[in-house]
């Protein structure tokens, strides 16, 4: 069995195949992937048949997980464990949600163009989503290359991005859909937080665009200039020269970058149809001003 890499764009998004992620993977396997992961941000894993524990091990292999910050919800009954985050349309009885159900208006906020987690201290590096039933139709992930987009600006700009710092807060995101409905004790557990506007990757030296609906202030701006900033921005690196938009069969594992790329789920009936994903994100090693500091030196 050889790792087989399938481009599906020329930069992007890729196909990864022969390869059974529910068996552990060797030394020489875990780094091809890892590499593939670098060099694209999207890699597809078609056909897998993977139980909660093989998720979550191969998960492991990008790093330390995140746990849900389902957990920090007042009374919420979970699905499924702490590591993983719940994207599905079901109750706890495996029921469709309601119309007014309080999660189904929250996960409205997968539906703005975002990037895991850029609202805690540390964020999320690589998120792992595995579908385990589909809707017939609509339900696709769309990912904006932020990297692509950062590379498309014109000189000057990219130099003046550089070195910004942006609030990011869960609660951002939410009010832009005018969602409010969180109890102080929500509020408290996830303060805002700080990130760049623009990330160096480590492992290739390339630079990122970092966006996403979080994102509701620019340090140093102004409210009002900052916000069209940020509109601005994410107008730019989600045209469709930037963006692969998936479109699942029940096994797709997706594996993206958290620090590169943006993503949004697309509309489907979510009344009518069964949609049963489930995603693991790894933790990142530090804030990414931290990182930058570090990147930058003294
Ligand atoms: C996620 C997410 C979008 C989708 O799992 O982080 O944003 O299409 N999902 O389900
Ligand atoms: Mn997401």
């Amino acid at each position: 069995m050889t790792l087989r890499i399938f481009p599906i764009t020329p930069e992007f998004a890729a196909e990864v195949g022969d390869v059974d992620l529910s068996q552990p993977l060797s030394g020489t396997v875990e780094q091809a992937i890892k590499a593939a992961f670098w060099q694209y941000g999207v890699l597809i894993f078609p056909d897998q048949q993977l139980s909660a524990e093989e998720h979550l091990r191969f998960a492991r292999v990008f790093g330390p997980l995140e746990t849900s910050i389902a957990v920090h919800q007042p009374q919420a009954k979970l699905r499924l464990a702490a590591e993983f985050a719940d994207v599905s349309n079901l109750t706890v009885r495996d029921q469709l949600w309601g119309e007014d159900s309080r999660a189904r208006l929250f996960a409205l906020g997968n539906r703005l163009w975002h990037t895991d987690s850029s609202f805690r201290q540390i964020p999320a590096y690589a998120s792992l989503l595995y579908a385990r039933s589909i809707a017939p139709i609509g339900g696709h992930t769309e990912f904006a290359d932020l990297r692509a987009a950062f590379d498309a600006l014109p000189p000057d700009q990219r130099a003046a991005l550089r070195g910004r710092v942006l609030e990011h807060s869960i609660f951002t995101s939410r009010a832009k859909l005018g969602f409010h409905d969180f109890a102080q004790a929500e509020r408290d557990a996830l303060p805002p937080v700080q990130q760049v506007l623009v990330r160096t990757l480590p492992q290739t030296g390339r630079e990122s665009l970092y966006l996403a609906s979080h994102a509701g202030r620019v340090i140093g701006l102004p409210d009002a200039e900052g916000l069209a900033l940020i509109d601005a921005l994410t107008t730019h690196a989600t045209q469709r020269q930037f963006v692969y938009t998936h479109r699942w069969r029940v096994g797709d594992l997706v594996l993206w970058d958290n620090r590169c790329t943006a993503h949004r789920g697309t509309e489907f009936d979510d009344l009518r149809w069964r949609r049963d994903y489930q995603r693991v994100s790894v933790a990142d090693v530090a804030n990414s001003c931290a990182q930058a500091q570090l990147t930058l030196g003294p």
